[in-house]
C-alpha cells in the first residue's frame, strides 16, 4: 500500500495552490474533485449557497489514483457557508468505504473549518483514526498559503503524516495545527 494521497476540491484555486504545494514538497500524488457543472458566475456562486444550506451532494468527477490504495488520504476543501463544500461532501460520501485514514485541510476566509472536520469524521467513521478528534488536521487563509508557501504550519502539517511519526489510534488528537495564532494541541 502507498503512503499518502492529496485529494482536491477548488472552486477559485486557493485550495489548489495549497494541495500543489504539499504534493510537490512531499511526493504525494493529487486526485482532483472537480464539478460535473461547472459553477461560473453568480449563478455558479448561488449553487454553492444552495448545496450547502440543502447539504446536498451535487455531481462530481473524480480524476486521480484510486484511494484505497494509499494508507492516508488528505482531503483538501474550502469552508462554503461554514460547513463542507459539496462537492467534496459527495466525494466522502461516495469514497467513504474505500478511505482508510483521513486527515483533513481546510481553506477559508474568516471560519467554519470545525464543521468541516466534523462532517467528514462523521462520514468517515468509525474506523478510529478517523474520529474528528484523533484526525490530523489543519485550516488556512489564503493570506497565510501566500506569505508562508510551504513553511510552518503546511511543513509541520505534511511532517505529522510521515511514515514513522506518532500516530495514536484513539487521542490524544496528535497535532491540531487548526487555525493561524492558535497553539498546536488545542
Ligand atoms: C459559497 C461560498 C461560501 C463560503 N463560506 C465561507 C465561510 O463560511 N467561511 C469562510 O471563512 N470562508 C468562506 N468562503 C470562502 C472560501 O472558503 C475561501 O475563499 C476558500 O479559501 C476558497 O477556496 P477555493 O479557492 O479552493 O475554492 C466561502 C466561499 C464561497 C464560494
Amino acid at each position: 500500500m502507498e503512503h499518502a494521497l492529496v485529494v482536491c476540491y477548488s472552486h477559485t484555486g486557493v485550495s489548489l495552490r495549497l494541495a500543489d504545494l504539499l504534493c510537490s514538497h512531499t511526493g504525494w500524488p493529487m486526485g482532483v474533485v472537480t464539478d460535473e457543472r461547472p459553477r461560473s458566475g453568480a449563478s455558479g456562486t448561488l449553487r454553492c449557497i444552495a448545496d450547502s444550506l440543502l447539504r446536498r451532494q451535487p455531481a462530481i468527477r473524480y480524476e486521480g489514483p484510486d484511494p484505497s490504495n494509499f494508507r492516508t488520504v488528505v482531503l483538501v476543501s474550502p469552508v462554503w457557508m461554514r460547513g463542507l463544500s459539496g462537492p467534496m461532501r459527495t466525494f466522502v460520501a461516495q469514497y467513504a468505504r474505500r478511505l482508510h485514514r483521513v486527515a483533513v485541510i481546510v481553506t477559508m476566509n474568516t471560519g467554519g473549518w470545525e464543521n468541516v472536520v466534523a462532517e467528514i469524521a462523521a462520514r468517515t467513521g468509525p474506523a478510529p483514526y478517523v474520529s474528528a478528534n484523533a484526525m490530523v488536521k489543519a485550516a488556512f487563509t489564503s493570506k497565510e498559503i501566500e506569505a508562508d508557501g510551504f513553511g510552518g504550519r503546511l511543513e509541520e502539517f505534511a511532517r505529522r503524516l510521515q511514515p514513522g511519526a506518532a500516530m495514536p489510534s484513539r487521542a490524544p488528537a496528535p497535532f491540531v495545527a487548526i487555525h493561524p495564532g492558535e497553539s498546536a494541541g488545542t
